[in-house]
Formats: structure tokens, C-alpha cells, sequence
């Protein structure tokens, strides 16, 4: 049986992918295309429901992004969302203007809720809106469906033709029932069933990456994080053995974070694929001795791991594709993500290696959230410590410990860090930090342990909470936890005589310790 799904079609605005999961949320596979898209080749998809995204232009500039009036002619159901909407309007032979004022943020919208798509949703909510044009009047056939005190015509509908316009945007969270908008338009309008699941991704995806792949080879660089390690399960799953992992250890990971990688993919695990782990710790200690700079350790750790893997790629030989875990997160903030505007450069996409010998890029998580990747994960068998493991930086700890890198630092830091994860998680704490860990200071003072003088080092423990890790407060940690963990690094990790924890919110502070 075919796979029903329904199409967004993305103008550019900032939430098309956000659109798209919604979608999935209500167990409806989904898909996003470019307006570019054409005609013929979204019949042949047969969709069971169109949405249409927002954008940052003007439906009636020149140069704006459009489409033919036959998408609302297919029959199929067609939900415009903000430029979507108006441009809905536009191409049917209604009005949009450009007020004086536009319409940003919560915003109240009173609702018809005899319409589809608002039945079961108080009359009054709050609604996300972000628009400077709107809707002047409606094409032929509509009837206005919702208004806020701005704006007359906040929704409308044909509902003979099924075709429906919303200039808020219910896929943000901010609308308040958006979700239940969307599941009334993609299980009521369109007639989905929703039976898509997450396993149906994994099957689904290892379909599509075994018919991209044939029998070529395939190159990931496994860095033990979720998205690298979700990619491999998937991709061994897919192709196993034509695909080759390499596992840089950097020496600077968290307490024997290495060999739990190892179980998971090396040749005693779960996968089926090549595990190629590059014990290179002392060639980054040698890298490292005597450097204290923060940009110029990350900068070393950045290049020896291009080094490392450089030689192993060039004992692999030419491969067929460089695999990669890139999530939508990583696409959006590169400005890679269909028609969105661009964020902010990310370190994780764009640049693509030279100095390994591939044709071709595959990033089989490229359309999913977090959260998504890690259900996607449970769903392949990786271990839950994996799949739910905290942010970890590249560049490790590294770049957590103040001042130069040595063997002996990272030992202490590694020892200190496994304690007070071990403690928070003892500890039944309502809610687990976002993100929090042991780091070194450089500080090395006068200390008294036993009848003996010690002249050792403090280390800081660091938990914050955060939504999108660009801003940050410290969490609050029962005192008595903090205690015990003071305690048990005191007691069991050499040369610590000092603990402090690190208040400072970000900013000005950074979440990491460098
Ligand atoms: P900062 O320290 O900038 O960290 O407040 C924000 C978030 O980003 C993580 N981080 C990194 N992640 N490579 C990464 O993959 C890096 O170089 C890097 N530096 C910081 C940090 O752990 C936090 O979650």
C-alpha cells in the first residue's frame, strides 16, 4: 500500500520544517518541497493534502515567489499558513494589501468554529501571528473563518473546495491549540489515517538510502553524539558492511565514553559495519602540551582530528559517499534549508572535506529535530545512555579545562565529571539540568587532607538550564547533592582539594568552561 503523505511547499518562512513535523506529530508522513516544485511532479506524489508555508515576501512583488492556479484545482485539499494564505487569496482572485502596521507575536484571534479546521477549539485564542501583508478581501467562494482587532480576515475557507487560509501560524506553539488546527486539516480535511510512526521512518529511510547507495561504499565519522551514532545505526541497518565508521579518540571524552562507543559499534556490538577506532590520544596531548589559549586549543583539537581522519580515509581508498549526521537544526542555521533565510553559519554543515575522496554527500537525518533523531534512535536499538546523552562539544574537554591540556588534567576532569553525573542521577531531581558537568580550573591552592598539606586543584561544577543553548541560567541544585558530589571528588580523585559551583548565568558566561 502506498505511503499516504501529505506536501508542504515552502515559500522560505522560518517554520516550514516546524510545519512538517506537526504534521508527523499527528502520525502523518510529510514532506517538504520548494515552491519551484513542478505541477506534474506533485500529482504523481498524490498527496493527500497540500500546506502551504509562510515567507518574507509580498505575493504581489514581481520577483515574489508564486504558484499556478491548478494547485487549487487538483482537488486536493490545500491549507495556506500565513504567505501561503495570502497568496492562496491572491491567485484566486482575492486582495492583500500592505498596511501601515503589521501584526508580530501573541496575538487574540476570535475563531468560527463550524469551520473544519477550528472544530473542537475554544472561540477565542491566542494565536501566533508574524505578518506585515494581509488579506483585504477574500476570493471568490471564501467566507472569513477568523479575525483578530487588526486584522479582519485572520482565516477563510471554501470548504466545498477545500481549500482553507490562515494568516497566524498554528505549527509554532505559541498558537494555542496549532496542533489540534493541523490535525483537524491533515485527519479531518485531507482523510489521513495516521499510521505513520517513527519505525516507518527507519523502514522508509533504509529504503531510500539502499536505493541511493547500491552497493557503493559509504564513509561516516562516528563521534559517539546522538546525531553521528543515529546515522550509523541507520545506515548499517541499510548497507552494513559498505559502511566504514571511523572513531577518533581524541583522549579528551568523557570517562570511558570511548569504549562504550566501541561496544555499541565495534565488532562485539549490535551493528553490522566496519568500526575503525583511532586511538590518538597522545598525538592530541603531544598537540596540545604547553598551549593555553582557548580559540588556539580549539583550533589544534579541530585540525588534528582532520589530520587523523584524513589518514585513515586515505587507507580506505575512494568511497562513494561521505555520510553525515546533519539535523534540520544544523540545515536551518546554515541557510541550507530549502527557502529559509539564513541564521548563522554553522560548523557542522557547508564545509565538506576535500581530502577525502567521495562522490557524493548522504545525510539520511537531514529532515529531522532532535528529539525526532533520538525517538528514531530507541527505534534502531541504540542504548538509551547514548541516545539521550547531553551536548558534548567537539572539541571535548578539551575545552573544559582552563589552561594547558595534559594527561593528568584530563584524568581528573573525566573522574570528577563521572562522580557528578552519577550523583545528579541519584539524586531524583524533579528536573535534570540541561546540560551540566565537572570542569578544571587552573587554580591550584593550599589545602589540608589527613594531617598532610596539599597544594592541588578546584574543580568547578557547572548545570544550567536552557531552552536553545544561546542563552542560559545556572540551575539549582539541592545543596545536599552538591555536598555528597563535593564529597565523593574530595575523596576518590586525586589531586582535587577544592569544588566550587559556578553561578554565572549566560551571558556573560558561556555554558561551556574555557
Ligand atoms: P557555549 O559554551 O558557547 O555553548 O555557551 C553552547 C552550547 O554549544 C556547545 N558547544 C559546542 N558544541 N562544538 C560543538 O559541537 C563546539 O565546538 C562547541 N562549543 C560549545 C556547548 O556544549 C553548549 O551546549
Amino acid at each position: 500500500m502506498e505511503q499516504e503523505k501529505v506536501i508542504v511547499i515552502d515559500f522560505g518562512g522560518q517554520y516550514n520544517q516546524l510545519v512538517a513535523r506537526r504534521v508527523r506529530e499527528c502520525n502523518v508522513y510529510c514532506e517538504i518541497y520548494s515552491y519551484r516544485t513542478e505541477l506534474e511532479q506533485i500529482k504523481k506524489m498524490k498527496p493527500k493534502g497540500i500546506i502551504l508555508t509562510g515567507g518574507p515576501n509580498s505575493c504581489y512583488g514581481a520577483d515574489s515567489p508564486t504558484y499556478s492556479r491548478e494547485l487549487f484545482e487538483l482537488g486536493i485539499p490545500v491549507l495556506g499558513l500565513c504567505y501561503g494564505a495570502q497568496l492562496m487569496m491572491h491567485v484566486l482572485g482575492g486582495k492583500v494589501i500592505t498596511p501601515e502596521v503589521g501584526e508580530y507575536g501573541k496575538t487574540e484571534v476570535v475563531l468560527d468554529t463550524d469551520s473544519a479546521v477550528f472544530a473542537g477549539i475554544p472561540e477565542k485564542e491566542i494565536c501566533w501571528m508574524s505578518h506585515f501583508d494581509r488579506i483585504a478581501e477574500t476570493a471568490p467562494g471564501f467566507r472569513v473563518t477568523a479575525h483578530t482587532a487588526d486584522c479582519p480576515i485572520a482565516a477563510a475557507e471554501d470548504a466545498g473546495r477545500n481549500l482553507y487560509a490562515i494568516q497566524f501560524h498554528p505549527e509554532v506553539l505559541h498558537t494555542e491549540h496549532g496542533k489540534e488546527m493541523l490535525y483537524n486539516f491533515v485527519r479531518n480535511v485531507c482523510g489521513c489515517a495516521g499510521t505513520w510512526r517513527m519505525d516507518s521512518f527507519v523502514e522508509e529511510s533504509i529504503q531510500a538510502i539502499r536505493e541511493k547507495v547500491g552497493d557503493g561504499k559509504v564513509l561516516l565519522a562516528l563521534s559517539g553524539g546522538v546525531d553521528s551514532s543515529v546515522a550509523a545505526g541507520l545506515l548499517s541497518r541499510a548497507i552494513g558492511k559498505q559502511l566504514t565508521c571511523v572513531f577518533v579518540d581524541h583522549g579528551l571524552l568523557r570517562k570511558d565514553e570511548g569504549d562504550e562507543v566501541e561496544s555499541v559499534f565495534g565488532p562485539n556490538g549490535q551493528f553490522d559495519l566496519n568500526f575503525i577506532r583511532v586511538n590518538a590520544q597522545e598525538r592530541y596531548y603531544a598537540k596540545l602540551a604547553g598551549v593555553t589559549e582557548p580559540e588556539q586549543k580549539r583550533k589544534i583539537i579541530g585540525e588534528e582530528f582532520i589530520r587523523v581522519f584524513e589518514e585513515e580515509a586515505k587507507k580506505i581508498g575512494a568511497v562513494d559517499f561521505l555520510a553525515q549526521g546533519t539535523i534540520y537544526p544544523d540545515v536551518v542555521e546554515s541557510g541550507l534549508g530549502g527557502e529559509s533565510a539564513v541564521i548563522k553559519s554553522h560548523h557542522n554543515v557547508g564545509g565538506l572535506p576535500d581530502y577525502v575522496d567521495f562522490k557524493e554527500i548522504i545525510e539520511p537525518l537531514r529532515n529531522l529535530f532532535k528529539d525526532e533523531v533520538r525517538k528514531a534512535g530507541l527505534e534502531l536499538g541504540i542504548p538509551e545512555k547514548l541516545v539521550f546523552r547531553q551536548p558534548f562539544p567537539g572539541p571535548g574537554l578539551g575545552i573544559r579545562i582552563i589552561g594547558e591540556v595534559t594527561a593528568e588534567k584530563v584524568r581528573i576532569v573525566q573522574e570528577a565529571d563521572a562522580i557528578y553525573r552519577e550523583e545528579i542521577a541519584n539524586a531524583g531531581l524533579e528536573k535534570i539540568p540541561d546540560q551540566y558537568f565537572a570542569a578544571l580550573t587552573n587554580m591550584r591552592s593550599v589545602g589540608v587532607m589527613g594531617d598532610e598539606r596539599t597544594y592541588d586543584y578546584a574543580v568547578a561544577l557547572r548545570a544550567v538550564n536552557t531552552v536553545d543553548f544561546m542563552t542560559a541560567e545556572s540551575a539549582e541544585i539541592p545543596f545536599e547533592v552538591l555536598q555528597t558530589v563535593m564529597n565523593r571528588i574530595i575523596n576518590e580523585v586525586k589531586g582535587v582539594n577544592r569544588v566550587f559551583y559556578d553561578l554565572t548565568s549566560k551571558p556573560p558566561g558561556t555554558i561551556e568552561f574555557e
